[in-house]
């Protein structure tokens, strides 16, 4: 028998996921599909949805036979990594051909993968082509030479999926708008007598959650950037609550793995430098990850964001962010004081100020410059 696996978090399952499904059974690429349903891990809290909801709403939309949910990963707990559940479902159904079904993105981070040679080498794969990734000439060429270099066993399905996603069904609820045409009846019926998605995201639910997720060192340095981003706010006329929420949170996937701050920016088309820096992909994990998890607002995912390069032309609660978490009352390097003054009074300046100063620093210790940050400096020189 094929059996199929299914991962994702399925928070909650929609009519996306058991079409795609669907067709895989119906195209004979599998017998029967797994719907893997993950485990929260620490960096992810979704907000009043424990794995066990996901998992239940899952078991509730599938036949049970052909489409079956599956535990494996929400009892096994904490980060599970591809590689081992693929294998221990090879060891549980020892006569059966195991498939991992994914996109066309998650094939091409496979590199990036734990195990990833093994990976490739010992399982089967079903890659679901959405979007007509293979006349784009880049992963045409990607894929062909994956497939090649290790010998993998991919059958690829085209396919239109409905246009649906999860966060619009947690949107929808939210605002107490249907979800009919979006999941399965008893889904919605589940979501309604659980009242899940109904909670709203306040800023100390945000805050709470960061606490609970940083070592007691950086969150000290987020508390003062925090202060101090209220400070300049006021000063250069940022909105205060903004600045105290964006300092908090600037630094929220600073203590996670870089392959968890890959997964979090899959979606987001990143150069090789940034893929490999934790020093500069933390900034856009962190962002990524309130998006997802607290649907922050926009000028705050902004100022997380760019909290490390900067960007040209950047909004004041961007600037503010910056400059903050550079001259934050637990900075302690030479020249701080002179930067952290001219902050207080040409924010621009300052910035130009730190930027020099980080880049000297880089030369010095034989670092990497990424060309970013370099262009936000020449941004805010005056000539
Ligand atoms: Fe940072
Ligand atoms: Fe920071």
């Amino acid at each position: 028998m094929k059996i199929g696996i299914f991962g994702g978090t399925f928070n909650p399952i929609h009519k996306g996921h058991t079409y795609t499904a669907q067709k895989i059974i119906e195209n004979n690429l599998a017998d029967k599909i797994l719907f893997m349903v993950t485990a929260t891990p620490p960096h992810k809290v979704y907000v009043d949805t424990s794995a066990q909801h996901r998992f239940n709403m899952t078991k509730t939309a599938l036949d049970g036979e052909s489409l079956v949910a599956c535990d494996f990963e929400i009892k096994k707990g904490g980060k599970s990594y591809s590689y081992e559940t693929l294998k221990a479902m090879q060891e549980k159904y020892p006569d059966d051909e195991i498939f991992f079904i994914m996109g066309a993105d998650m094939f091409m981070n496979m590199p990036n993968w734990y195990e990833a040679d093994r990976l490739r080498k010992e399982f089967s794969y079903i890659l679901v082509d959405r979007s007509d990734a293979f006349e784009n000439p880049v992963f045409k060429e990607f894929a062909e030479k994956q497939i090649k270099d290790f010998n993998m066993k991919v059958e690829i399905l085209k396919i239109k999926t409905p246009d649906i996603s999860s966060t619009e069904i947690r949107e929808r609820v939210k605002k107490g708008l249907d979800i009919k045409e979006m999941t399965d009846e008893k889904v919605e019926k589940y979501i309604a007598e659980n009242k899940l998605y109904r909670q709203t995201v306040t800023d100390d639910i945000i805050i709470d959650t960061i606490k609970s997720k940083l070592s007691e060192k950086r969150l000290k340095h987020c508390e003062n950037v925090a202060k101090v981003a209220v400070e300049l706010a006021r000063i250069y006329g940022a909105d205060e609550k903004a600045a105290y929420l964006a300092g908090y949170a600037h630094d929220a996937a600073k203590e996670i793995t870089l392959e968890e701050m890959n997964e979090l920016t899959l979606h987001l088309d990143l150069d090789e430098h940034i893929r490999s820096s934790k020093a500069l992909l933390h900034a856009l994990a962190g962002a990524c990850y309130l998006k997802k998890t607290f649907n922050i607002s926009e000028e705050v995912y902004n100022a997380c964001f760019y909290h490390t390069m900067g960007r040209c032309d950047m909004t004041v609660l961007e600037k503010v962010v910056f400059m903050a978490d550079y001259i934050e009352p637990g900075r302690n390097f030479e020249g701080i004081e002179e930067i952290r003054e001219l902050a207080y009074k040409d924010i621009d300046q300052a910035i130009v100020k730190a930027i020099d100063s980080t880049l000297t620093h880089l030369m010095k210790t034989n670092k990497k410059i990424y060309y970013k940050t370099v262009l936000t400096r020449n941004f805010y020189l005056k000539q």
